[in-house]
């Protein structure tokens, strides 16, 4: 049997090796289980007592007193060598009745993402209105139960299975994980930057509600298949909020053979556990906007990025891609903007290439930035690392309004939560030639990485109207302290 070696505080249970704690135990009347027990047999002869005394003429109490005392006297002789055992039959019988439910419940899959959804789809969230929604193991809502997993599958969520089970009886052969674990659901792709960092969110709203608690490991699912990895500006900025690396579990030193089929996989417990499945969902604005308020001001203490500088007042920034949605002509929509931005008394205009910048080159730019000029795409989820307030300008290319249905709203939602101002969207209504009919759906293969042009008038006017604005606030409200200042070790 392979277990992990590198966790040293993992422990393996075993029904033969964990027998009840109280079997030596002298029968003593201050014992609690003795008392249970005394009061359980004292219900039973009252009952009895009762009905006896219904059908029959009364006893005297002394005699049903005596009657007491005997049977009391013989159970205390020679039942706690009995109870001992009926407690490990007992344990046993909780050992082998934990039940294992697939991960991915196909029943629900019209409904994948709603309610219980169909991920843990037996088990319900807890949530206080506006508030985060989460499953926490071992609770009250539990019943004391940890959870328990059979999950190391990369292909079919539905081979992968969930239970809960009673810390004193874990299935056979369990790992028992030591510590914090945090369990995620994705319906989408731990690569994408945006749903990767949605899925992450609630666990920092988890993380500020539970008095800053830190995960020792984190476990990723899509569908019910096990993720080995996110994408790396995801991690590091998970790394940055909650002041560790994060360690992604994978089972890999779990099974005893590579080659055993699925359904002889042990199990997995964690002594903590904690499951989000619905992202944001539920989560009041003030609430998400405090999520983003910290993962801010964590990012830029491990980068130690220091304030700004006295000179900048207003920074534009323009995230340039290659290839996809590049401009057809850079050049010429650099020179609009930072036309615009001249006109501004302590305006800069930085042009930076997001995909070769590290993460923190990444925070820093985003701390002296208060617009962002961008085409559509994962570069753009670095507007959470501005000061909130700032502002946002995207652009996409010819044939997204018609086809690219809500995805195309990411940022106009990412936006809002982050408590960013989405300034609108200019779309190019020049691309290239569709073979098909304009609105048929297989233009989008065409037009989704199309790349933009660009309008000079439009775009003077649009930054010269969010540039004024910008100074409006700045100039309103001069405020440099963060608004989670003292909030999970944050300065
Ligand atoms: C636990 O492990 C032992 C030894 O590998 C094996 O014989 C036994 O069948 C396992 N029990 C279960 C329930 O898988
Ligand atoms: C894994 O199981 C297969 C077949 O059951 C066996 O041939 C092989 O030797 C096992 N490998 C290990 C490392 O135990
Ligand atoms: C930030 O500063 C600390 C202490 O000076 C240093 O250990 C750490 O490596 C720095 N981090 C970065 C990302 O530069
Ligand atoms: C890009 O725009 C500039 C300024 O408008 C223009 O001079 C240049 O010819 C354009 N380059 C291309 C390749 O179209
Ligand atoms: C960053 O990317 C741009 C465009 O691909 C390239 O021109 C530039 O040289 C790169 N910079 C560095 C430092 O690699
Ligand atoms: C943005 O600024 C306005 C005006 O000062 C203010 O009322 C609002 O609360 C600010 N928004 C956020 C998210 O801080």
């Amino acid at each position: 049997m392979n277990k992990p070696a590198s966790d040293a505080e993992n422990t393996t249970f075993n029904a033969n090796r964990n027998s009840p704690r109280k079997s030596s135990q002298p029968c003593s009347p201050s014992s609690p289980k003795l008392s249970i027990y005394l009061l359980a047999v004292f219900v039973i002869l009252f009952v009895l007592f009762q009905i006896q005394s219904l059908q029959t003429p009364p006893t005297s109490p002394w005699a049903f007193m005596h009657q007491w005392e005997k049977i009391v006297t013989n159970s205390c002789l020679s039942s706690f060598h009995d109870s001992s055992q009926e407690l490990k039959a007992m344990a046993s019988k909780l050992r082998e009745s934990v039940t294992f439910l697939p991960l991915k419940d196909l029943r629900f899959s019209h409904a994948a993402l709603k309610g219980h959804t169909w991920f843990m789809s037996s088990l319900y969230d807890i949530h206080e209105e506006g508030e985060v929604q989460y499953q926490q193991f071992p609770t009250d809502h539990s019943s004391g139960r940890v959870l328990c997993l059979k999950g190391r599958d990369r292909h079919d969520g539905s081979w992968n299975s969930y239970a809960l089970a009673w810390p004193g009886a874990l299935p056979d052969n369990a790992t028992l994980m030591k510590g914090l674990t945090f369990v995620s659901y994705n319906h989408y792709d731990y690569h994408n930057i945006w749903h990767g960092l949605s899925a992450m969110m609630p666990f920092v709203a988890w993380h500020i509600k539970s008095q800053c608690a830190v995960p020792k490991r984190w476990i990723l699912y899509h569908w019910g298949e096990i993720r080995t990895s996110m994408a790396p500006w995801v991690g590091t900025l998970l790394e940055a909020t909650f002041g560790a690396p994060v360690d992604i579990e994978t089972f890999d030193g779990i099974h005893r053979n590579e080659s055993d089929v699925v359904d002889h996989d042990d199990a997995t417990c964690f002594e903590e556990a904690v499951v989000m499945r619905h992202n944001e969902g539920g989560m009041s604005r003030e609430k998400r906007m405090e999520v983003y308020d910290l993962m801010r001001c964590r990012s830029r203490m491990y980068c130690n990025v220091s304030s700004r500088e006295k000179g900048l007042r207003i920074g534009m920034t323009m995230l340039m891609r290659n290839g996809p949605r590049s401009f057809k002509n850079a050049s010429a929509v650099i020179s609009i903007f930072e036309k615009e931005c001249q006109k501004v008394e302590g305006c800069r205009l930085m042009v930076a290439y997001p995909h070769n910048l590290t993460f923190c080159q990444q925070v820093e730019l985003m701390s002296l930035t208060d617009i962002v000029i961008s085409a559509h795409g994962a570069q753009l989820s670095n507007m959470i690392l501005m000061d909130r307030n700032s502002s946002v300008m995207e652009l996409f290319p010819k044939g997204w309004l018609e086809l690219a249905g809500v995805g195309q709203y990411v940022h106009h939602w990412l936006a809002s939560w982050s408590g960013m101002r989405h300034e609108g969207a200019w779309r190019d209504p020049i691309g290239d030639h569709c073979p098909f009919p304009e609105d048929d759906r297989r233009c989008m293969s065409v037009f989704k990485n199309g790349r933009i042009g660009h309008n000079e008038r439009y775009f003077s006017e649009w930054a010269r109207n969010v540039l004024n604005d910008q100074v409006k606030l700045k100039t309103a409200q001069y405020v440099s302290i963060s608004p989670v200042s003292g909030l999970c070790g944050c300065k």
